[in-house]
């Protein structure tokens, strides 16, 4: 009888080598819990003996007290794990589950599918091989059976059952089953799909989930579980090209030089040629080192160390791969992404970007459109909230090497990071190289900064000036300049009014354009610099990441933060423009301070109390820190 025992067999060590012999297929569940999803999971573990006798126990009570099923077993109860989401009846995040058949390991992915869990579903798919899109017979495709199912399309998976469920309830009927499939895979033409297989089920009563229903002699394909052990999946990855990320560079002594990692796709054999593809380097394999020996060859997923016939430069982070079959080596891509943050996507900030064992300060360089996950349609956005998706462009700091998603998952995904607080802010497939970049090269011109600024006789260097609106960042600087200019230094002072007035003047203050009126500005004085000049900038540049990114822009020493650090209640009383009160009228948005944020500085090499010092003792005291620095000559 089912789930009634699940003893460990005697021999363990003979257990244990069936199960590791055993292929492993990892899928994911798409659907509500309206849809039969979890009570689907349920039978599936209940069938295939892997419940234990107190989870059984709770199980029959439970099923008792919710109800929902009459007094008979509820399965759903089995798998919404916490008390909360079964009185509300839904899931809540994803939950991997893992069960075995005498034919083969699985790890179920179940996520919720409300649209707000729109990232927890694309976690558990992007590393699934097969998905069971669940609808209910009586409802037929919905909208969240396309977004479920382009999802799926997204994240690489082109295996789908579409189990149409409750087939119980609408009289086992061909009729409805067929309608349901036609107009499914009518859809599903506009995706990347391998194969579509349609199978009445109803998951209650157990029809065609391991055994087939005697209730619809009509269909003639597998039961959900013979095709779940029997589906191929391996050959979607052992077929692709040999690609392994460098994970390190093993070196115990002068006569061995190894490449340790985990092979990401296809196999290597010593005598294979292989590539690093930065270099272009070719050499041949000569060994395959692991702790239990040197292998004849190694496949997908194992973890080795190779040795190459040549000493070739290859460091840590470099996609080793077969010669006759390389990656695409680039700085640019377009990529469709979800944001998975609460924060949205701003354009322009750095963000990390981590790709198999590389991580790269990266932008997304342009948004092109997001798409409505519901109904495929494109629209215009500068921005990505949570659970949205867009296609957009990618610039990196470096090339990497990679292959577009869609030719090989595990070389084409990554994720975004934020700088400060590490946390994942989106997930990202590559869809292809741009090339605009490879006919732009670096024209070599033969006058150089040192040679500019040799000519002026000074060191060129940004001061960048941060602070509310009112704060006195542009009295100060303007001040600054005028002693420069008057001990004879070649300045220019960029201030936010004014280059608001030109260059950024289609830009306005969400916080979206802030960031990219900061990147134009930055970039505008790093040539300023080229230029040999002493480059004086005055914008409020609310945001750390930003200033951050043009001090990175130039070289060590050349960038210097001046934080006018004066308290928002002073810089409302003076009230220059009239701007605080027309914000606090709910006149103007987005105003700084009010509502819209202003991240302090740390580490401003130069702070000044604006509440307390006069503008000639800021000024003085800037002049004496460039003196003391030795950016200008001692007066
Ligand atoms: S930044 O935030 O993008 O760096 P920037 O320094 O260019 O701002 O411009 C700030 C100036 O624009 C302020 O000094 C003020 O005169 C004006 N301004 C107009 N609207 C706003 C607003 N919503 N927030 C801040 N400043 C504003």
């Amino acid at each position: 009888m089912p789930g009634t025992s699940n003893t460990i067999p005697q021999d363990i060590a003979a257990y244990l080598k069936t199960q590791e012999e055993k292929t492993l297929l990892r899928f994911i569940t798409c659907g509500s819990v309206d849809d039969g999803k979890s009570t689907l999971i349920g039978r599936l573990l209940w069938d295939s003996k892997l419940i234990f006798e107190d989870q059984l126990a709770t199980l029959q009570a439970d099923s008792k007290r919710v109800g929902t099923q009459g007094g008979d077993i509820d399965y759903a109860l089995l798998v919404d794990g916490l008390q909360a989401e079964r009185e509300q009846g839904i899931t809540i995040d994803v939950a991997y589950r893992f069960f075995s058949t005498d034919k083969r390991k699985f790890i179920v992915a179940d996520t919720p599918g409300h649209e707000q869990y729109t990232r927890n579903m694309a976690t558990g798919a992007s590393t699934a091989s097969l998905a069971i899109v669940m609808v209910d017979a009586r409802k037929g495709v919905l909208t969240q059976t396309m977004r479920h199912s382009y999802l799926v399309s997204l994240l690489g998976i082109t295996h789908v059952i579409l189990a149409i469920n409750k087939m119980d309830l609408v009289e086992y009927s061909q009729a409805t089953y067929s309608t349901i499939k036609t107009s499914y895979e009518q859809f599903a033409t506009n995706l990347n799909f391998q194969e579509v297989v349609c199978i009445p089920v109803s998951a209650l009563r157990g029809d065609n989930i391991f055994h087939r229903s005697p209730h619809t002699d009509w269909f003639h394909g597998p039961t959900i579980m013979g095709h779940l052990e029997t589906v191929d999946i391996q050959s979607d990855v052992s077929q692709k090209p040999f690609r392994m990320p460098v994970q390190w560079v093993n070196r115990p002594n002068l006569d061995f030089r190894g490449f340790s990692g985990t092979i990401a796709s296809g196999q290597v054999r010593p005598g294979d040629i292989i590539v690093a593809p930065s270099s272009g380097k070719t050499s041949q394999v000569t060994r395959i080192v692991t702790y239990d020996g040197d292998l004849d060859s190694a496949e997908t997923g194992q973890s080795v160390t190779l040795l190459l016939q040549d000493e070739i430069d290859i460091s840590r982070g470099e996609l080793l791969s077969a010669a006759q079959a390389r990656p695409t080596t680039a700085d640019q891509f377009e990529a469709t992404i979800i944001w998975m943050h609460d924060g949205p996507l701003l354009p322009g900030r750095k963000y990390l970007l981590k790709a198999g064992t590389r991580t790269i300060p990266a932008q997304i360089s342009e948004l092109k459109y997001k798409v409505n996950v519901n109904t495929l349609e494109h629209l215009a956005s500068k921005t990505l909230k949570l659970n949205e998706v867009g296609i957009c462009n990618i610039s990196l700091d470096h090339p990497i090497s990679f292959d577009p998603y869609r030719d090989n998952r595990q070389t084409g995904a990554f994720i975004l990071i934020d700088h400060y607080t590490n946390a994942t802010i989106a997930a990202g497939v590559i869809d292809f190289a741009l090339r605009r970049a490879d006919n732009i090269h670096w024209q070599s011109v033969e006058i150089h900064k040192d040679a500019r600024a040799t000519l002026k006789g000074q060191k060129p260097f940004i001061l960048w000036f941060t602070g509310l609106s009112g704060a006195g960042k542009s009295t100060v600087a303007n001040m600054v300049e005028k002693k420069l200019h008057s001990l004879g230094r070649h300045t220019y002072l960029l201030d936010g009014d004014n280059v608001r007035h030109g260059l950024n003047r289609d830009l306005g203050f969400t916080d979206v354009d802030r960031v990219e009126n900061i990147r134009r500005v930055a970039e505008t004085a790093k040539l300023m610099v080229d230029a040999g000049l002493i480059v004086l900038v005055s914008f409020i540049s609310p945001f750390r990441s930003e200033r951050e990114m043009a001090r990175m822009l130039v070289d060590e020493g050349e960038f210097l933060e001046v934080f006018i650090d004066t308290p928002l209640e002073i810089c409302e009383l003076r009230d220059v423009k009239g701007l605080y009160k027309k914000a606090r009228a709910g006149q103007l948005k987005n105003f700084t301070g009010i509502d819209s944020p202003y991240e302090r500085p740390d580490d401003a090499e130069i702070t000044i109390e604006g509440a307390t010092q006069t503008a000639e003792q800021a000024t003085l005291t800037i002049v004496k820190a460039l003196e003391t620095q030795g950016l200008i000559p001692s007066s």
